[in-house]
């Protein structure tokens, strides 16, 4: 059997199967036993081949064993809520287990921190004796004008327990937490310390592109800086338990989670899934998951499954009831959701009824008549959009389509393309801001991802990855990222504009042009002659029947659109307005001559020398004035020297056949990426790319 065995002293304790999530097993009274030569060891068997680069299955989280002493805080030993909390004061409650044997009196420590470190409440607890079992203390603390945790203000507080048994300090243990609040109120939809907001979230995948799915900090890191700027605050963690590792990013960076459990029940979505291990571990697995993340601010909800064909079943409220339960149980502090697709299913067999927050996948026709018919009035868009596009193809004539192939096995880039089940991002837009009682959305997905390639699902090959990320596998913006941070980025303007201005042999034809913008109007120019300004439309979706919407409508609400622009090589430019007509911003596409250099530029010019740290190295093929060329595609080969290591490449295309651990990939759309790695040394590596008949560049990345 595949899996991981734990041998103490030569002797196995215990052997995980090849599973699906996460696994506890205590062993610690093998542990410190007087007079012996003790050793651990994890031994893995018959895992299929992986590394720590590679995608597939295998062991792709950290294990650790942690080493105690007999008498210590357990594993999830602690947990910490925020009963009562204002801006003036908050109520911090903690439980702390201890575990041993102890004839002496234990004296329990607990300081509590604020962010900036500083000792801001105290409790010390004595437990009389402990015979071989558990205890719990149950602490309450006080905390005057808090710093209360948000997306935009992720204060962390600590609490630093000590347990001392008579004068000797045996175990310590530190829990961080967040002070803040979150109510989901009939009608009006989700808050956060108090304040109204619609979730402006992304589903994601745990698998990081050309990487793999073995975790890594610093791609995560990288991804939410890329979401961040996006506007975006919170993740779906879809369809799986979360590496720790993403929790505690969220955590620092201010991303609100839903953390997720299972993509199937009981009933199988497939031969060999999670149904099989369902009645024997899907308890286990939920109590360790929860267990694991309810002490993580980021955290604002569970989810107990995604689209499970159980939401059929006339039983299969029953399953639903009883994983819900268990998050109750463990922890009361939050709602649960789960993902639902087969709407009228669910509204029908009391499903959905039961359910804490109605989560609906997509079938945004449907919305208001689950709204109507539920008594719980809120409406989460668990999971939204699925629009497919590649970064950089635009295809003609542009028109909303759903299901469209072409013989290239790409998608548009105009973002009107979607699936049979899902939409363009203009209607969730709408959904959030023409209802009240709609809680904003989790849209699918932030990264493209391995797998999936719909809508080449039949005779897919060469297809290989989705087309459904806002950001493609190689880490690269599609224009849909623009798209939506013109609506949810609140500090910063966006102007974007779409398509590329080459279009050698289409010249005289019409070529639509969008402009992603959080401004108002603007007016677009084509070699210097005005097209004229376009002003955003006001088309609502409140009083309307939404299985009859019109999109075209929703898309002028959105996007300034010039739909009968006629190409002629050179530039276009758009001069943004604000709503009195002062102009705010410009931005140009110019046609770009013949590919002629290469252009690297690192997101980070300077990583930790640990071995592990990333650096990703995005790359331009531009032409003699430096302007992309929006249709290159030289094959790029990278050499890396010194202090670090090439790891992968991608270019973001779902067809291209290049392996991603090879330092050679073809641009596409004028575009790629490479990501070197440090040695765990300090000093200096060079990452230096060629191609055939361009400028070669170099790059310098610090390792320290
Ligand atoms: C949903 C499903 C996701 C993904 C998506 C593609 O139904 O939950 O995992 O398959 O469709 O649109």
């Amino acid at each position: 059997m595949s899996g991981a065995q734990v041998w103490v002293n030569g002797t196995k304790v215990i052997t995980w199967p090849l599973g699906y999530n996460s696994f506890h097993c205590d062993i610690t009274q093998w542990i410190n036993e007087d007079g012996e030569d003790n050793s651990i060891a994890v031994r893995l068997e018959n895992l299929p081949k992986s590394s720590r680069w590679y995608p597939g299955a295998g062991l792709y989280r950290n294990v650790r064993l942690v080493r105690t002493s007999k008498l210590h805080i357990p594993i999830w030993g602690t947990y910490i809520t925020t009963p009562e909390v204002s801006r003036k004061k908050a109520e911090v409650s903690m439980q702390i287990a201890v575990e041993g044997s102890t004839d002496k009196e234990l004296r329990i420590v607990t300081e509590i921190r604020n962010p900036k470190g500083k000792k801001v409440a105290y409790s010390e607890s004595l437990v009389e004796e402990l015979n071989d079992q558990t205890d719990t203390v149950m602490l309450r603390f006080t905390v005057r004008r808090p710093d209360l945790w948000s997306p935009e203000s992720p204060a962390l507080y600590t609490a630093h327990t000590t347990i001392y048994e008579g004068d000797l300090l045996t175990d310590s243990h530190v829990t961080r937490f967040g002070i803040r609040y979150t109510e989901v109120v009939e009608g009006k939809g989700f808050y956060l310390n108090g304040e109204s907001r619609k979730f402006k979230g992304v589903c994601n995948h745990h698998d990081l592109g050309p990487l793999g799915a073995a975790v890594n900090k610093a791609a995560l890191r990288h991804q939410l800086e890329m979401l961040k700027d996006m506007g975006c605050d919170a993740i779906r963690t879809s369809h799986n338990m979360p590496a720790p590792e993403l929790v505690d990013l969220c955590d620092e960076m201010g991303f609100m989670l839903i953390v997720e459990a299972f993509d199937e029940w009981d009933i199988a979505k497939c031969t060999n899934g999670y149904h099989l291990y369902f009645e024997e571990w899907a308890e286990k697995d939920m109590v360790n998951m929860i267990r694991n993340f309810r002490n993580n601010p980021s955290v604002v909800m569970w989810s107990i499954g995604n689209e499970v064909p159980t939401q059929c079943d006339d039983q299969g409220y029953k399953v639903a009831a009883f994983l819900q339960s268990i998050c109750h149980r463990e922890d009361p502090s939050r709602l649960v959701t789960c993902g639902m697709d087969q709407v009228q299913c669910v509204l029908a067999n009391g499903f959905a009824q039961l359910m804490d927050v109605v989560g609906l996948n997509y079938r945004t026709h449907i919305y208001k008549e689950a709204f109507e018919t539920l008594p719980q009035g809120n409406i989460l868009g668990s999971e939204t959009s699925s629009t497919v596009s590649s970064r950089g193809v635009y295809k003609f004539p542009v028109a909303l389509k759903a299901g469209a192939k072409y013989d290239d096995h790409q998608s548009s880039s105009y973002d009107v393309e979607y699936c049979s089940w899902s939409n363009i991002p203009d209607v969730d837009f709408a959904l959030a801001e023409d209802f009240e009682w709609t809680m904003g959305q989790f849209a699918w997905t932030g990264f493209d991802y391995l797998g999936e390639p719909t809508p080449y699902d039949t005779d897919s090959w060469p297809n290989h990855s989705s087309l459904f990320g806002i950001i493609d596998l190689a880490s690269i913006p599609k224009d849909r990222y623009y798209l939506y941070r013109s609506q949810w980025n609140e500090n910063d303007n966006t102007l974007h504009l779409l398509p590329h201005w080459n279009w050698e042999g289409r010249e005289g034809e019409t070529i639509p042009v969008m402009c992603y913008t959080d401004y108002p109007s603007a007016e677009l120019f084509v070699n210097g002659v005005s097209q004229g300004v376009v002003t955003k439309g006001s088309y609502s979706l409140a009083d309307i029947d939404l299985s009859k919407m019109d999109k075209d409508a929703l898309m002028a609400r959105y996007r300034l659109i010039w739909p009968d622009v006629v190409y002629q090589p050179g530039e276009i430019e758009v001069v943004a307005y604000n709503a009195k007509g002062r102009e705010q911003m410009r931005k140009r596409i110019v046609t770009a001559g013949e590919p002629h250099a290469i252009v690297l530029e690192a997101n980070r010019n300077k990583i930790e020398a640990d071995g592990r740290d990333l650096a990703y190295v995005y790359v331009s093929i531009v032409d003699k004035d430096g302007n992309l060329c929006p249709n290159a595609s030289n094959e790029v080969r990278f050499e890396v020297k010194g202090a670090g290591e090439f790891v992968a490449v991608a270019n973001g295309d779902p067809t291209c056949l290049y392996p991603f651990h090879e330092p050679i990939i073809p641009a596409f759309s004028g575009r790629l990426t490479a990501i070197v790695t440090s040695h765990d040394y300090r000093g200096s590596m060079s990452v230096k790319a060629f191609s055939e008949g361009l400028e070669p560049a170099q790059i310098i990345i610090k390792t320290n």
